[in-house]
């Protein structure tokens, strides 16, 4: 625990109010919420603030795996791409959920997060991608999305930094990003002020049944509760639990670059280009994702992931040439085998509930997978949804 900062874990650093709530809610049930990346930390304080006992295990600090190399975008109509409309129903539903989230988030804890709902532009590289954008145009319009069609001159107005030879472009107003790290701290650290506690014990290795609870075996010792979350991303199938298969969750990096825009006009707002994307910060940074690799548990940065990225943002926005290389990040994006979250109960061991599998949208749909594991977990309700991203799908999870 020697890593974590400060800021994140002093209780006495709780707005006052918040200490006093805690002390006055009661605590229904005995909760352990596997990781501590921004889907644990979003589950772990929508617990706390409905009354639970909350444990947090992690081996490291509170958004260091794949949260930290989340540009953090919130961009549902984008990242749907060609995925069923399923996902697009999920992330929609928690975008709308997003402000007060992190308005809640920010108060609880006492800390601020960047937070920007300015729009997105999805720009074409030719006249084939740009009928693409216009297809998907016409049926996110049938979904009643503010858009707009912008032809080359029109998003080159919108964006003058952008490549001279852009087909166009799809500007849509509701999406934006949100600090990923910022945010998954200040989770944290409300949810520690809700009476939350962290247990700095290592890597967790087993789930078992013991006297009716469970027993959790970690690297350097052993917790019971009587429910426990997974949401150990892409560690989430490493956690052996008995009588369950190992959940089909793998590992897909993610490389991220973190520039400084040296530029006096900088993007006005997150710039998608075929190959890349493009987060301008409040801050006057710029980063820039993504990789996607499919190369096992490693967390390390290349050079061939820079040089691609660099390239892909310089062809997009040219003067992306003239800033200055802050560093480039890596992490593991938890994948699925249809690319959807794994969010329910498991069928093979009692109160094992699964909250994990995100893929490249675990800071999107944090907020949502918050409010489905607390529903399950303190009242018993099942969101309709969880039939069609619950564990069953995969076998006997
Ligand atoms: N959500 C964007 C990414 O995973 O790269």
């Amino acid at each position: 625990m020697s890593n974590l900062s400060e800021s994140v874990l002093r209780r006495e650093q709780c707005p006052t109010s918040h200490g006093k709530l805690a002390g006055t809610l009661s605590s229904p049930s005995n909760i352990l919420v596997i990781g501590a990346g921004i889907v644990g930390c979003a589950v772990a304080c929508e617990l706390a603030r409905r009354g639970a006992a909350v444990q947090i295990v992690d081996d490291r600090s509170p958004g260091m795996g794949a949260t930290q190399a989340s540009a953090g975008m919130l961009a549902p109509y984008t990242e749907a791409k060609d995925r069923n409309s399923l996902f697009l129903d999920l992330a929609v539903r928690s975008l709308d959920l997003y402000d007060e989230f992190v308005a809640r988030a920010a108060h609880d804890s006492g800390t601020t997060v960047g937070y920007n709902r300015s729009g997105t532009i999805e720009i074409a590289g030719t006249d084939e991608r740009m009928t693409e954008l216009r297809d998907i145009a016409r049926r996110l319009t049938g979904r009643g999305v503010v858009l707009d069609v912008l032809d080359a001159s029109a998003a080159r107005e919108q964006e003058p930094q952008l490549a001279r030879d852009v087909a166009g472009g799809l500007s849509i107003a509701a999406h934006g990003y949100v600090n990923a790290l910022q945010l998954a701290r200040a989770l944290f650290a409300a949810a520690r002020c809700l009476g939350a506690t962290f247990l700095d014990v290592g890597r967790v290795a087993r789930i078992s049944r013991r006297d009716g609870d469970l027993h959790v075996q970690t690297a350097r010792s052993a917790r019971t509760a009587r429910t426990v979350v997974v949401a150990a991303g892409s560690w989430s199938g490493r956690i052996e639990i008995e009588g369950a298969t190992a959940l089909p969750v793998r590992p897909v990096r993610g490389q991220m670059l973190h520039l400084a825009w040296k530029d006096n006009h900088p993007l006005r707002r997150v710039t998608w280009g075929e190959h890349c994307y493009l987060v301008p910060w409040d801050d006057g940074t710029l980063l820039v994702g993504a990789t996607m690799e499919e190369v096992g548990f490693d967390e390390n940065t290349t050079t061939a992931g820079v040089q691609d990225l660099l390239n892909a943002a310089c062809t997009l926005v040219p003067r992306v040439q003239g800033s200055g290389f802050l560093g480039a990040r890596a992490g593991l994006r938890p994948g699925t085998p249809d690319a959807m979250p794994i969010i329910g109960w498991s069928r093979s061991m009692p109160n094992v509930m699964y909250a994990t599998g995100h893929f490249r949208n675990g800071v999107l749909l944090a907020p949502l997978t918050a409010q489905l594991v607390a529903d399950a977990v303190l009242s018993d309700r099942l969101d309709p949804a969880i039939d069609a991203i619950g564990p069953q799908r995969f076998g006997d999870l």
